[in-house]
């Protein structure tokens, strides 16, 4: 099986290029589209012309414009990235009899809910990020080709831009922090979506098309449980043990720490479906937190 992997710069899209070799033959692209094996998902052309060159089977696309605030200023680009792209993608895999597997976020839901969201939920996303995300979804949707679409939240790792190596970073340089304690949801560590992913697919191998058919469609994937930022930064503080200068970390609410995007107060997903239609069972965030520390050792 010949796979297309895109964003592999990105948390997920690292992890997925070491999974996924279990699977096929990977073939990892870029985003300078002046490269000829390169293509900018910000431009359609540099899409179409990647995918008609390598036909690949699968295209897995974990890239993303995934910086949340700036979206709020650059909704064009944002769109452009993560609206449109991926129906571009899925029309290209349609016409190739290839599949995708797509990412998209709890960004998705107004947060107005106190128990977890399921795939059915109308989405209502309250800020540009995951107005664009959202679009993306449709798209891939609209297009029909065979597909997994996979909502993750939160995701960290030990690599790129994330929560849990701000924190850390902080720790080092300051002996006070202030997190947020009013927006509940599920951290989720980058090497478990890749590890889930290339699970549910190599139930599908040799048999790809009529798999996702089959089983194919919208998918909830995250660590199971849920806390705040603040309580994710306290387990952070309680499972690592690297030097600090920190001597306080303080919960606050959102209205204390205005960001140009608006955040969900609560995006917990409900992942049954995963675990009814696949047999796959999500770990704790807590356990997983552990585990993403543990392996730096
Ligand atoms: N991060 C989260 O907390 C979170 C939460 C929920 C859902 N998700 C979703 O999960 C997926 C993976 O997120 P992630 O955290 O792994 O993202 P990430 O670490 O921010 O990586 C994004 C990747 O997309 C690439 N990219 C950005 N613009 C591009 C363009 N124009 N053309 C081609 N590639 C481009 C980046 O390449 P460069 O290195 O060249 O910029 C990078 O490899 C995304 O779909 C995201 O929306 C993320």
């Amino acid at each position: 099986m010949k796979i297309l992997l895109t964003g592999t710069t990105g948390q997920v899209g690292w992890e997925l290029q070491r999974t996924l070799m279990t699977l096929g033959e990977v073939i990892s692209i870029g985003r300078n589209a002046s490269h000829p094996m390169q293509m900018d998902l910000a431009q359609p052309d540099s899409i179409r012309r990647i995918i008609r060159e390598i036909k690949p089977d699968l295209i897995v696309n974990p890239a993303a414009y995934t910086a949340v605030d700036k979206a709020e200023s650059e909704e064009e680009l944002a769109m452009a990235i993560n609206g449109i792209a991926p129906g571009i993608i899925a029309e290209e895999a349609l016409k190739l009899g290839a599949a995708i597997i797509h990412y998209s976020t709890d960004y998705v839901f107004d947060g107005e809910s106190n128990i977890p969201y399921t795939e059915s939920n109308e989405p209502n996303p309250q800020n540009i990020y995951g107005k664009t995300k959202l679009a993306g979804e449709q798209a891939i949707q609209a297009v029909g080709a065979p597909h997994l679409i996979l909502r993750t939240s939160w995701v960290y790792g030990l690599r790129g831009k994330n929560f849990l190596l701000t924190m850390l970073k902080l720790a080092r340089e300051r002996e006070e922090i202030r997190v947020v304690d009013d927006q509940i949801g599920a951290p989720t560590w980058s090497w478990m979506i890749a590890q889930i992913t290339a699970q549910i697919l190599s139930q599908a191998l040799g048999n790809m098309s009529d798999f996702l058919a089959d089983k194919g469609g919208l998918y909830h994937l995250t660590a199971s449980g849920y806390t705040s930022w603040y309580g994710f930064a306290k387990a952070i503080f309680e499972h690592d043990d690297s030097e600090r200068t920190l001597q306080r970390l303080l919960p606050i609410m959102s209205e204390q720490y205005p960001t140009p995007a608006k955040r969900p107060s609560y995006s917990c997903l409900n992942t049954e479906k995963l675990y009814n239609t696949f047999g796959l069972f999500m770990s704790e965030w807590e356990r997983c937190l552990e585990l993403a520390l543990n392996s730096n050792k």
